[in-house]
């Protein structure tokens, strides 16, 4: 089997920019209180007229120029996303249209945060297994229209964007029994604690709580979290899996050149990084320009780092993610 490679990167954040200034007129906090507790100076909105899978398409687009694929040579898209456009048809399948990916099967991950990591592990597979070609993995959210904007425990910490990446098989003499050190996707770990879901989810819109007048007045179709919760438990699992997903490559932390995680919080990702003993400098930071982007913030911050030319060939990076769920995971990819 070829491991698969990341053949191009994209990103797309709406021009639209809310600092937290502007949210100190909308909710009791200050500027202060969210860059010391979280990092974050301001996040996008997106248009009015814009949806997930607009934003999905402009990041789409610049991997897909980076690769040097066209739109109909793709044979699968994996969209990870909590916001599609609509319940039903998958967001992937919009994004397929307006792409004119005339040839791809397409479907949506819901893994929340880790959605982009989720669906990077899940097209991977197809990729080695031979059954595709050229994969386009998005991580694409439009949470601002999912929180609640009179709740400062939530509103405060999302943004709305989207990143892409495109795989292929990478040639079979990079996997040889004689390259020592063979490119592409190394290993991914994915993690489920389903006994967690009240930490962070939005309780009403599907079959449990449909939507009535009653519930969109009890704001129950909108975001709910227990942060200090879903902050404590972050942590643990996001250090658990990369050590996993090192480990499982018979990699340890003192070997990863770049750390590419999803963008929650700061300090979450501090914490993780002292426990891995892994330098700060290492890890690609951007929420302090976007919030968290939810599945978007872990491809935009690989499609980031790719441009201003941090990533060199043969070095090793290490992804996490983790959301609600609560899903989580890790993968390592050498570049
Ligand atoms: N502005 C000002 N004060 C705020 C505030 C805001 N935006 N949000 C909460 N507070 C207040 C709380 O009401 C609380 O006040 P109280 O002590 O009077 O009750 C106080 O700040 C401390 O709240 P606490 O929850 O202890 O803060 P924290 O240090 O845990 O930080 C989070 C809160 C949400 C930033 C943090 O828990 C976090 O980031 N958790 C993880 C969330 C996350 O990443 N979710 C997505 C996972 S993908």
């Amino acid at each position: 089997m070829s491991r698969t490679q990341i053949l191009g990167t994209g990103s797309y954040a709406p021009a639209r920019v809310l600092t937290n200034q502007d949210l100190e007129q909308l909710v009791d906090t200050s500027d202060t209180w969210i860059r010391e507790r979280t990092g974050i100076q301001e996040r996008r909105q997106a248009a009015p007229d814009e949806a997930t899978s607009d934003l999905a398409v402009q990041a789409s687009l610049h991997a897909l120029q980076m690769a040097g694929v066209a739109p109909e040579d793709l044979d699968l898209i994996v969209v990870g996303t909590v916001t599609p456009d609509m319940p039903m048809p998958s967001c992937a399948a919009l994004v397929q249209a307006k792409l004119g990916a005339r040839r791809a099967f397409a479907f949506d991950v819901s893994a929340a945060c880790a959605g982009a990591l989720y669906a990077l592990s899940v097209a991977d597979q197809f990729v080695r297994t031979g059954q595709v070609k050229r994969a386009l993995v998005v991580g694409a959210e439009l949470l601002t229209r999912a929180v609640d904007w009179s709740d400062r425990n939530t509103c405060v910490l999302f943004g709305d964007g989207a990143g892409a990446m495109v795989l292929g098989p990478g040639p079979a003499s990079d996997d040889s029994p004689e390259t020592m050190a063979p490119r592409g996707i190394l290993s991914t770990c994915l993690r489920t604690e389903g006994s967690m879901a009240d930490l962070l989810c939005i309780p009403a819109g599907g079959s449990r709580t449909p939507v009535t007048a009653d519930n969109v007045d009890a704001n129950l179709h909108k975001l709910k979290m227990n942060g200090k919760e879903v902050f404590r438990f972050a942590v643990r699992a996001l250090v658990e899996s990369t050590q996993a997903s090192l480990g499982a490559h018979g990699m340890h932390p003192g070997q990863v050149d770049h750390v590419i995680a999803h963008q929650a919080n700061l300090r979450i990702l501090e914490a993780v990084l002292q426990r891995l003993e892994i330098p700060r400098e290492k890890c690609w930071l951007n929420l302090h320009k976007y919030g968290n982007t939810s599945s978007a913030s872990l491809p935009m911050s690989l499609d980031e780092a790719q441009r201003a030319g941090r990533l060199k060939r043969g070095d090793v990076i290490a992804m996490m993610a983790i959301g609600a769920g609560m899903a989580w995971g890790s993968a390592v990819v050498r570049w």
